[in-house]
């Protein structure tokens, strides 16, 4: 049998999540699969990147394009340009791009551009807001993708609408299947992550924030500051920054501004520790798109700092709430954080996200393909 030659493009955090179990599923189920991994560099500090991928168990990349940070044109030509070397050394059968970030627009533009398939994994999602780099770059990819790994019967309609309906597969996502195979690891380790916080499980609140729209606005993001403040009066705080956010912080001399003894800045932290601490939480604040899955699949009220998602069966039975105004920041955490009936209705939500054989579909869909 010839084998299919894969290049999967990862380079952001949310993409190493995204990939793990679809390396996995290649690696154990299918011989005839010779895939490369490329590192775009997107994301370089340890704390993004090395961490990831050594829980993960990524195998080593063939290249690390190291685009490193800069404006989205920027950032995007400088994968585009370094990936286009690589994908001629190795010609591929296929470019395989997870999810919605520069690293996932620059490769598929450059394999369109090649005449090599592109595959997109979590392809259909839509936020309706084309102001998010995310949703110009999630939906460029949709249109030259040849095929699109659709995690949701919504995202499987949202093609659809778009006139894309060849090459849709309904594979369930990605995410559930890694959630799955870190949950062993994180049930070993949460004491211990927990103790390291003082924390103690079911109350305490956890909040991640980095869109640009968040923090990138000083006088915004000192409110959001501000009203974690107030939450942590009533109850501890735990806010693993980005380094975006960081640098925004740093920018508004928020040391002073966010100092409380309940209110925990810390650094990124890796994958396992970030599920432990946010399957304790009483709830979840975030204007992540990850994080907002995550919570619903742990059972975890979300309230995400957003006017849209790009997720909208998390807002079923209110599990995920949609605010804007940094000052009712308070009063709907806190009413979260205690509302015991939420919580058990949210357990007992149908999980639309797949059982956790995404990648598995994946790997065969490839297979049968190329
Ligand atoms: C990117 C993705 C976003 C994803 C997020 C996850 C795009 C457009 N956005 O946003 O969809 O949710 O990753 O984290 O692709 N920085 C560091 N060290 C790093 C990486 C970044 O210090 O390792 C700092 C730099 O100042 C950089 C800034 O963070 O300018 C933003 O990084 P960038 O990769 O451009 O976007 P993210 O905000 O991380």
């Amino acid at each position: 049998m010839v084998s299919t030659k894969v290049i999967l493009v990862l380079g952001a955090r949310p993409q190493f999540i995204k990939s793990a179990p679809v390396i996995r599923a290649i690696l154990t189920k299918h011989a005839h699969i010779k895939l490369s991994i490329v590192h775009s560099g997107q994301h370089y500090d340890p704390q993004m990147s090395g961490i990831f991928l050594r829980e993960l168990k990524i195998p080593k990349p063939v290249a690390n394009l190291e685009a490193g940070s800069g404006s989205h044109a920027a950032q995007t030509a400088t994968i585009m340009r370094r990936l286009e070397d690589t994908i001629l050394k190795i010609n591929p059968d296929v470019v395989l791009v997870p999810g919605d970030t520069n690293t996932t627009l620059a490769a598929s533009l450059t394999a369109a551009k090649l005449g090599v398939p592109v595959a997109h994994i979590e392809a259909g999602l839509r936020s309706g807001d084309f102001t998010m780099p995310e949703e110009i770059n999630r939906k460029l990819t949709d249109h030259c993708s040849t095929l699109l790994f659709a995690p949701t019967r919504t995202a499987v309609r949202n093609l659809r609408r778009e006139g894309l309906r060849r090459g849709v597969h309904l594979t369930g996502d990605t995410m559930v299947d890694a959630l799955r195979q870190a949950l062993p690891f994180v049930k070993r380790t949460e004491d211990l992550t927990l103790a390291g916080f003082e924390l103690q499980a079911g109350s305490y609140v956890m909040v991640t924030l980095h869109r640009p729209s968040n923090v990138d606005d000083a006088p915004r993001l000192r409110q959001i500051v501000l009203a974690l403040r107030k939450v942590a009066r009533k109850l501890p705080v735990i806010f693993p920054v980005h380094p975006r956010t960081k640098h925004r912080l740093a920018n508004l001399k928020a040391t002073q501004l966010s100092h409380h003894a309940a209110l925990s800045i810390t650094s990124p932290r890796g994958y396992i520790e970030t599920l432990a601490l946010l399957k304790n939480a009483s709830c979840l604040l975030t204007d992540s798109g990850g994080m907002q899955k995550e919570a619903f699949l742990l059972h975890i009220p979300c309230i995400t700092l957003r006017p849209n998602t790009e997720w909208p069966e998390t807002l079923t039975a209110k599990a995920n709430r949609l605010i804007t105004n940094p000052e009712s920041i308070p009063s709907t955490v806190l009413a979260c954080a205690i509302d015991r009936a939420l919580k058990q209705r949210i357990r007992r939500l149908s999980n639309p996200f797949g059982p956790g054989n995404a990648s598995l579909k994946i790997a065969e869909i490839l297979q049968e393909n190329f």
